[in-house]
């Protein structure tokens, strides 16, 4: 997908993938016949910094963003961005056929049925998926988002001292990376389902185009909070028992008391990302899930992947944001096993200069 809302050329331009719960900064360059992971930095946030998409604490955010790309070692004075969450709108729509420069000028008008916002409000993109003729209608990819929400992205990377200089939708960052690490298979329906701390999103992909876009506001999180709840602890302390560090305060934890509280979460988790799947087989009869893959650093969590498979009965597998990017020597391969899952978003980012280039 090629649908950036905002676009200016550059020369380096950095991936920023500003999670809930860490800023993620990524450079890459062509090499060979794939990539080389050029610049990777990784700086944790407040756990309320971020809350439900919103910026409740825009300096902390600067500030981490400002860590990951000194962590980074990148020059880089471009950024990619990404955004997500309810006030971003995909949508495939039918219009009936005409040049992409009268869709050009009438896609605001075209949008407005299909969008729950004022279409004054919102930053309006689009890609032709097939051309229709005089009997059949044309299809387009609609993706709407909410100025205010792009207004802050172009705000907090200009307070980092950077120039923002494309805003993606972040389902197509994590496309945009799964396909460069594993090909775009034009006969293949896949689901990339990509679980970070605060938020899941679910994007079907059909012959590389999207078919389903959904976000679910459940992630690494809910463990982290059943841990919190069934042991007492604060967040921290649960987060750190949760990835398997045992702080100083953990030394009576009973083990068996946070595998119950990690199983019922992911019960709850894999139900509702399913049903979410369920409901995509519901409606588009003609395509089936081949294949699931699982991204976002709460893929780690163990059992999930089985969990997932059991209770869906497809096939399912562990997506790796690095597999076709040679690691500069300078990373320790402990800590790109332990970031690389979560580095979708900012791999997919950073491959928007790649790809112009
Ligand atoms: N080894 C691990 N086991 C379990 N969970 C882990 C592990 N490593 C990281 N996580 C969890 O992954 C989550 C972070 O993943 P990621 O970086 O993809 O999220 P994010 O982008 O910051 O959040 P979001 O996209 O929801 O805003 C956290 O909840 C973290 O606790
Ligand atoms: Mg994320």
């Amino acid at each position: 997908m090629q649908l950036p809302f905002l676009q200016l050329r550059s020369k380096s331009v950095i991936g920023l993938d500003i999670g809930s719960s860490s800023v993620k900064a990524v450079e890459v360059v062509p090499r060979g016949n794939g990539f080389e992971l050029l610049h990777l930095g990784v700086a944790p946030l407040p756990h309320d910094a971020i809350v439900e998409g919103a910026f409740l604490n825009a300096s902390a955010i600067a500030d981490a963003i400002r860590e990951a790309i000194a962590k980074s070692g990148s020059k880089a004075k471009h950024a990619a961005a990404a955004v997500s969450g309810h006030s971003v709108i995909v949508k495939k729509i039918s219009v009936p056929a005409m040049t992409a420069a009268e869709l050009e000028e009438s896609i605001r008008w075209e949008a407005e049925q299909y969008i729950p916002f004022d279409v004054n409000e919102v930053n309006l993109d689009f890609e032709i998926l097939q051309a229709g003729d005089a009997e059949r209608p044309m299809e387009v990819l609609l993706v709407a988002a909410k100025k205010d929400l792009i207004d802050d992205y172009v705000n907090l990377i200009s307070e980092a001292g950077l120039t923002p200089s494309v805003i993606d939708v972040a389902g197509f960052a994590v496309e945009n990376a799964f396909e460069t690490n594993y090909g775009a298979n034009p006969n293949q329906v896949i689901a990339i389902v990509n679980i970070g701390a605060q938020t899941s999103t679910i994007n079907v992909l059909a012959g590389g185009v999207p078919a389903f876009t959904r976000d679910v506001a459940s992630g690494g999180n809910q463990y982290t909070a059943e841990i919190q709840r069934a042991l007492s602890v604060a967040f921290d302390e649960a987060e750190r028992i949760k990835i398997g560090e045992r702080g100083p305060e953990s030394q009576d934890v009973v083990p068996q008391e946070v595998e119950q509280a990690m199983r019922a979460v992911t019960n709850n988790l894999v139900g509702e990302i399913a049903r979410s799947l369920d409901f995509f087989s519901a409606t588009a009869a003609d395509m089936r899930i081949q294949r699931v893959y699982l991204a976002g650093g709460s893929s780690r969590v163990s059992g999930l992947e089985a969990a997932f498979k059991e209770r869906t009965g497809l096939e399912v597998e562990l997506m790796n944001p690095l597999a076709r990017m040679m690691p500069s020597s300078r990373f320790e391969s402990d800590f790109l096993d332990q970031v690389g899952p979560s580095l979708g978003v900012g791999i997919g980012l950073a491959m928007r200069k790649v790809d112009e280039s």
